[in-house]
């Protein structure tokens, strides 16, 4: 879904509704100037500003009602400094993880402006994942007025280095106070931001592991919302992979053992000799990447064949062997696109491609990418929203 002008009115409309709280220890321009240009790493910094709205559901006697029966309305906007909250040690989300989240980013161009990379479709994730964690939805325009509001709020927070950007992170949490077992009455939306550089380099290729001992998703469960509960899931699969030396770990899925889906964080993309690529279908327990999407679409522009099919791990490592497959790649929001050059795992240790060289696919995906974000590749889909 691009957005229309309909949508995007509206999106703008709403940013009306949030009311400024000023940060009176707002950082300086020169206190800022060293956060935003020092940033190495990843969220471990944070922007003056956070844009918050609440979610009360009407009064019912029947508590077991679903939120669609029971309805509810989010009221409150407003963009306050960014700081510590208070909820009750009893709020559903401390106990039951009832939460969702989505990541995204801010990009200063050459120009000064500052631009989203398709903020719609974090809306509908957000939604998405909502749904399947009983949390109640949020109006598509209040998200992307709750993007834009804190963004403009938060302008000096954008590097003016191209390989940095400021990532977004807004969230939904049960915050009522109830340790009984429903969806949770009332719900808070944050959205905070934090300068970032990119949270892996797609300088040379690293080693994945793909894990055998440990799934992220099953049939039916939560695979493809972006809710904490996965998230936890995949720390301790990732300590052993660390422990190992390798950088992430790949997951196969869990009713077969066999087929690839994707890392804890990114999907997961294979060229092979013959030009075409392959990745793993959205089978409903992968999450539907946004750079994902796009890296597909950009194939197809590049009239490079991409499968979205069903990938066994056999077949892949035996194709990596073989040479057919000459490049792997992974990628994502905060990582934008970074080479694989090597898969391993308790019953094989491939490697793929020049171990020292970022593929030619590869290569040339990433810098369509951050091209199109930061405005120096053309873009012909309109992916790109304007903040300021
Ligand atoms: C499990 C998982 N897969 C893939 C991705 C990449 O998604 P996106 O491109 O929307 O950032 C992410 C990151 O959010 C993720 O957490």
């Amino acid at each position: 879904m691009e957005l229309n002008s309909k949508e995007y009115t509206e999106a703008l409309e709403a940013v009306k509704k949030f009311k400024i709280v000023q940060n009176e220890d707002a950082k300086t321009s020169a206190q800022l100037a060293e956060v935003t240009e020092g940033t190495n790493s990843f969220g471990t910094v944070f922007a003056d500003y956070m844009a918050h709205i609440k979610f009360k559901a009407n009064p019912t006697d029947d508590t077991h009602l679903g939120l669609d029966e029971i309805g509810g309305s989010w009221s409150g906007h407003e963009v306050v400094p960014f700081g510590n909250i208070s909820i009750s040690p009893a709020a559903a989300v401390l106990h039951y993880g009832q939460e969702v989240f989505e990541g995204a980013k801010a990009y200063k161009r050459a120009d000064g402006s500052i631009w989203l990379f398709r903020p719609e479709l974090n809306a509908t994730r957000l939604n998405a994942s909502a749904s399947r964690l009983a949390l109640p939805s949020l109006p598509v325009e209040d998200f992307l007025g709750s993007l834009i509001a804190v963004v403009k709020q938060c302008n000096q927070w954008v590097p003016d280095d191209r390989s940095k950007s400021l990532y977004i992170r807004p969230f939904l949490i049960a915050s009522e106070p109830f340790l009984g077992m429903r969806a949770a009455h009332e719900v808070d939306y944050y959205c905070i931001l934090s300068p970032v550089a990119s949270y892996l380099k797609a300088t040379k290729p690293v080693g994945i592991w793909v894990s055998k001992d440990y799934y992220r998703s099953a049939p039916g469960g939560t695979g493809a919302a972006k809710t904490g509960g996965n998230y936890a899931a995949s720390l301790k699969p990732a300590e052993l992979a660390y422990s190992k030396g390798f950088s992430q770990v790949l997951y196969l899925d869990a009713a077969n053992k066999e087929n690839v889906e994707e890392l804890g964080g990114m999907s997961f993309f294979a060229v092979y000799s013959d030009g075409h690529v392959e990745t793993p279908s959205l089978n409903g327990q992968i999450l539907d990447s946004i750079t994902r999407r796009s890296v597909v679409e950009l194939l197809k522009d590049n009239g490079i064949q991409i499968d979205e099919t069903t990938i066994g791990i056999t077949k892949l490592v035996e194709d990596i062997k073989s040479g057919k497959v000459v490049e792997a790649f992974a990628c994502g929001t905060a990582a934008v696109v970074f080479p694989i050059g090597r898969l391993a795992s308790d019953d094989f240790n491939v490697q793929i491609g020049n171990p020292d060289v970022t593929g030619e696919v590869t290569m040339s995906i990433y810098k369509q990418i951050l091209g199109i974000q930061m405005g120096t590749v053309p873009d012909t889909h309109n992916w790109c929203f304007k903040v300021m």
